[in-house]
């Protein structure tokens, strides 16, 4: 916490205090704590132990933050909550086309003990329900059973971030009790659905619904599946996205059972509930919620996790659908080339150039999530710019995720304007970022030269500007300024020339020498008669400092002017870009010169000031076009 914000808090009060969030949890512990109704389960003996008022409440997001109260730490076993874990690692492991021949993805809209079987696929209807899960069970690889256990409890400490253990005196109580899940088993056995040895099937199954949790691990539990199956405290990767999916439709259609249908229709998020009185829930994208409560309604599910649930879901409207894709705002801005340039320098005439020619150069910056709705509107609009533009940009800066349709959708974009009037160019596309898959695709088809991508905007817009200047200048590509055909000394008689000609160095620079360094006395000022150059600024970072580019200069433009108006330190690092060759001007010598002849320093300043100010107005439109 900075000093501004602490002097910020009234007396007494902390960063701690200012928790909405938990404030709500804890208004909403003391009104569900009211609630009476519901029965401890105790067909396992050992459960039946439980003290009905124990009850507690906790949510972890995913980015780790956990809010809890009441009793978030008491441990519980967590029964069948722990079965979409077994199922997503068993969807990890074997794939989804194994899996779906051993346990399917129906609804039963039967209790979670019941004996009804898929007869025709041969197989558990669901692995919600307890014939499912013991199919799950059953699939666990490992050379023996100790193995398995072990790989099974390494996946929950995995899921809750810490090391879990198994509460053996419920284990023995399933052991001893679980009479109808070892029918079940052998019912299985008996058509096929499993294999192997039932017993150590139903033994890993009661050990995987004894491991002993907290409300706090069932919450890191489900903001790991709200989290694309990373663990949003310990960050270990634990269930691949494309699984999470599968668990979470499962957890939707079948996760409280025959309750599922009013759960879906009411709260509206993938769940789970176990028989020792906990449901664990899931905000894709947001959010994980655990609560731990005994008493049981009708259908095996707590009486106050689903109030819990249910006041939290529509107190923050977090149904799963309620829509909160807002496809259209994908384009988050749109501009011309004319309007705004690139951090580019340039003379005069290029100048002129681009703002007749600029407008053939637009820039479209996306915004927020690439997935089809927000790509089909983004496409449709690079469709209808590129009717009246020769490049068209698209910045993808500030995209923070980008699907499989969207890759697949803009790659057929860029297959289809490869070789057309216009060129598409794409910046922000790091191979590390949101769309880094996108990027590795487009690499694969450099070759093709499907399109072209540029580290930032900036660059795009300098390429785009130099394609233009290019095609209508009378003149090649790679001009070397002479002396008279530079900007800075327009106006200066034939004499002032031949003179300041006398104090003129050339110089030659290599790529990536340094010719000004920040905090150096400034003693030149340059010209470029050759070749592009960079200015860079260092700009501290947590573990240091690094070069931020603010600038470039093509040739005709002067640089370290600061030199002639202040003489002070230099306040950026010129870098050439290429082999580059500039005239060298000594401040001190042209000081001298103007002694004599005081109109030199007159004109050069005076075209220095209109540059300047050419450059402030562009600025200024730049500005106003990017409000
Ligand atoms: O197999 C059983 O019956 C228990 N170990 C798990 C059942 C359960 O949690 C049902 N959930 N509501």
């Amino acid at each position: 916490m900075d000093q501004a914000s602490s002097a910020m808090l009234k007396p007494g009060e902390s960063a701690a205090t200012l928790a909405p969030v938990q404030d709500f949890i804890a208004e909403l512990h003391a009104r569900v704590s009211q609630m009476s109704g519901g029965k401890v389960a105790d067909y396992i003996p050992e459960l039946g132990k439980a003290d009905p008022a124990t009850f507690g409440i906790a949510l972890a997001t995913v980015d780790g933050e956990d809010y809890a109260t009441g009793e978030s730490h008491h441990g519980f076993t967590i029964q069948s909550v722990s079965k979409p874990f077994m199922y997503g690692y068993a969807l990890q492991h074997y794939g989804r086309q194994y899996v779906l021949r051993h346990v399917g993805v129906e609804p039963t809209g039967e209790a979670f003990n019941s004996i009804v079987l898929d007869e025709v696929a041969n197989r558990p209807f669901n692995p919600m329900v307890n014939a499912g899960a013991i199919a799950v069970a059953a699939l666990m690889p490992g050379s023996s059973l100790e193995d398995r256990i072990a790989t099974m409890l390494n996946l929950f400490s995995d899921l809750a971030g810490r090391r879990l253990e198994i509460d053996e005196a419920v284990y023995r109580s399933e052991l001893a009790t679980g009479h109808r899940n070892r029918a079940i088993a052998y019912m299985m056995l008996n058509t096929g659905m499993i294999d192997g040895d039932p017993t150590e099937a139903l033994d890993l199954y009661f050990r995987q619904c004894s491991i002993i949790v907290t409300c706090r691990d069932l919450a890191v539990m489900a903001a790991t599946l709200a989290n694309d199956g990373v663990n949003p405290v310990t960050g270990v990767n634990v269930i691949e996205p494309h699984y999470v999916r599968d668990v979470l439709s499962v957890m939707n259609s079948c996760g409280m059972y025959n309750y599922a249908g009013q759960w879906s229709y009411e709260v509206g998020m993938p769940a789970k509930s176990g028989v020792s009185g906990c449901i664990m829930a899931v905000i894709p994208g947001q959010l994980g919620i655990g609560v731990y409560s005994p008493p049981l309604d009708a259908q095996g599910n707590s009486v106050r996790g689903i109030k819990v649930c249910q006041d939290i879901s529509n107190e923050f409207e977090l149904h799963a659908f309620n829509n909160r894709t807002n496809v259209r705002n994908v384009i988050r801005r749109f501009y011309r080339g004319d309007r705004v340039r690139s951090s580019r320098l340039r003379t005069a005439e290029e100048r002129d150039l681009l703002e007749a020619q600029g407008a053939k150069t637009a820039v479209i910056e996306t915004q927020g999530a690439l997935f089809f709705g927000s790509t089909e509107q983004l496409l449709r609009r690079i469709a209808e710019i590129a009717a009246s533009a020769r490049y068209v940009i698209v910045d993808f800066k500030r995209v923070h995720l980008g699907d499989a349709a969207a890759r697949k959708l803009i790659l057929r974009l860029a297959h289809s304007m490869r070789g057309g009037p216009t060129q598409l160019l794409f910046a922000e596309l790091a191979n590390d970022g949101p769309l880094g898959p996108l990027s590795r695709e487009l690499a694969e088809h450099e070759t093709e030269r499907l399109l072209r991508v540029f580290r930032d905007v900036d660059a795009a817009l300098e390429w785009c500007e130099d394609q233009l200047v290019l095609d209508a200048r009378k003149y090649p590509p790679d001009p070397k300024f002479a002396l008279a055909a530079l900007d800075v000394f327009k106006g200066l008689s034939a004499e002032e020339y031949r003179l300041v000609e006398t104090i003129v160095r050339p110089l030659i620079f290599d790529k990536g020498e340094l010719i000004i360094r920040e905090g150096d006395q400034a003693k030149l000022f340059f010209v470029l008669a050759r070749g592009t150059v960079s200015v860079q600024i260092r700009v501290p970072t947590q573990t240091g400092e690094k070069q931020r580019r603010v600038a470039s200069l093509g040739p005709g433009v002067t640089f370290g002017e600061m030199a002639l108006f202040d003489g002070g330190a230099r306040s950026a690092d010129v870098i050439a870009d290429e082999r580059v060759i500039c005239y060298g001007l000594a401040v001190e010598q042209l000081q001298q010169l103007a002694v004599t002849h005081p109109n030199i320093m007159v004109t050069i300043l005076t075209n220095l000031t209109r540059e300047f100010s050419e450059r402030l107005r562009h600025a200024n439109e730049a500005i106003r076009t990017l409000e």
